[in-house]
């Protein structure tokens, strides 16, 4: 029986899921297919209960249902309690596991490609969205000292420093303005972009956050927009001698993280990572 695996979304077509998971089951030689389906906000409950079947390993969520699918599941684990968002369903015989490697797979992408480990170090997060909340989430759990949240709308940003202190972080909130980020930016160890400035199609894609001259030659700058693979930030922070990684990297070992759930096998991450450049490459980002 060939199995069933895929990812849910709404609007979905922009995914690069499927060339990437697809990569790595024929390379491993597993019969099953990992498709993309479009799924409205309305039928996200009825879509999961399908999941129990006997031919499905499971799925992939992204926006917006990462927060909706969570009633519907007979358990969640740690790191999508903590993220408060579920971005991977395993299916072991009718019973349905929600999980949450995106924090995971930041991290891993991190150490993998530039040695950076959490513990003990102070990091810039700039946004307070989505993304932003789970990869604060990801820092507090790998050990960081202390974290700034930077974010156009402050209040936001207050509101996920609160998260940080409650979890037993040193945390402040500043608004995304050039005095507060050039100070906050100057003693950070890491600094992570989880806003959509510098994406294409973006309210703001050819603008970065922070100039070279703000942007320590010592940090870490971690851009998690992906399309253009080299951002407007990353230049900046080649520009400023900085240690860079573009946000394909983490999206490669969410993917991978996700698959060695569903499979139980170690996932190829060298031919999901080249096929997910490549795919990005060919759609000019
Ligand atoms: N690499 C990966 O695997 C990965 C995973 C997840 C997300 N991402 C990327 O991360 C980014 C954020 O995603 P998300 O889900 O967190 O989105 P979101 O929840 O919509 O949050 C967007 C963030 O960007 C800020 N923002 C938007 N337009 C802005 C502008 N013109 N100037 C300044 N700030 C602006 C927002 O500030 P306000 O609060 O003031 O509106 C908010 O902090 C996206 O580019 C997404 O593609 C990448």
């Amino acid at each position: 029986m060939t199995q069933r695996l895929g990812i849910i979304g709404y609007p979905i077509g922009h995914s690069i899921s499927p060339i990437f998971q697809q990569a790595a089951l024929d390379h491993l030689g597993i019969d099953a297919t990992y498709e993309k389906w479009e799924v409205t906000p309305e039928g996200v409950g009825d879509f999961v209960a399908g999941l129990r079947a006997p031919d499905s390993l499971g799925i992939n969520i992204t926006v917006p249902h990462k927060q909706a699918v969570i009633p519907f599941l007979d358990e969640v684990d740690e790191w999508a309690t903590a993220a408060g968002a579920v971005n991977t369903i395993v299916n072991r015989n009718g019973r349905l596991t929600g999980h949450n490697t995106d924090g995971p797979g930041f991290l891993r992408a991190l150490l993998v490609e530039t040695g950076y480990s959490p513990t003990g170090t102070r990091a810039l997060i700039l946004g307070a969205g989505g993304a932003a909340r789970g990869i604060l989430m990801a820092l507090a759990r790998g050990g960081v000292d202390s974290l700034v949240i930077a974010n156009r709308t402050l209040e936001r940003a207050e509101t996920l420093a609160k998260l940080a202190k409650d979890n037993g972080i040193k945390a402040d909130s500043i608004p995304l303005s050039e005095d507060a980020l050039t100070q906050a930016a100057a003693s950070a160890n890491l600094i992570v972009n989880c806003t959509t400035i510098g994406m294409s199609h973006g309210p703001d894609e050819h603008g970065s956050p922070l100039s070279a001259a703000q942007i320590p030659a010592s940090a870490i700058v971690n851009d998690l927009v992906y399309n253009p693979l080299e951002t407007p930030l990353l230049r900046e922070a080649t520009a400023a001698g900085a240690t860079t990684l573009g946000g394909l990297h983490m999206l490669v070992y969410q993917g991978v993280l996700s698959f060695q759930m569903w499979t139980g096998q170690d996932a190829p991450v060298e031919v999901m990572s080249k096929a997910a450049f490549a795919e990005m490459t060919a759609r000019g980002a």
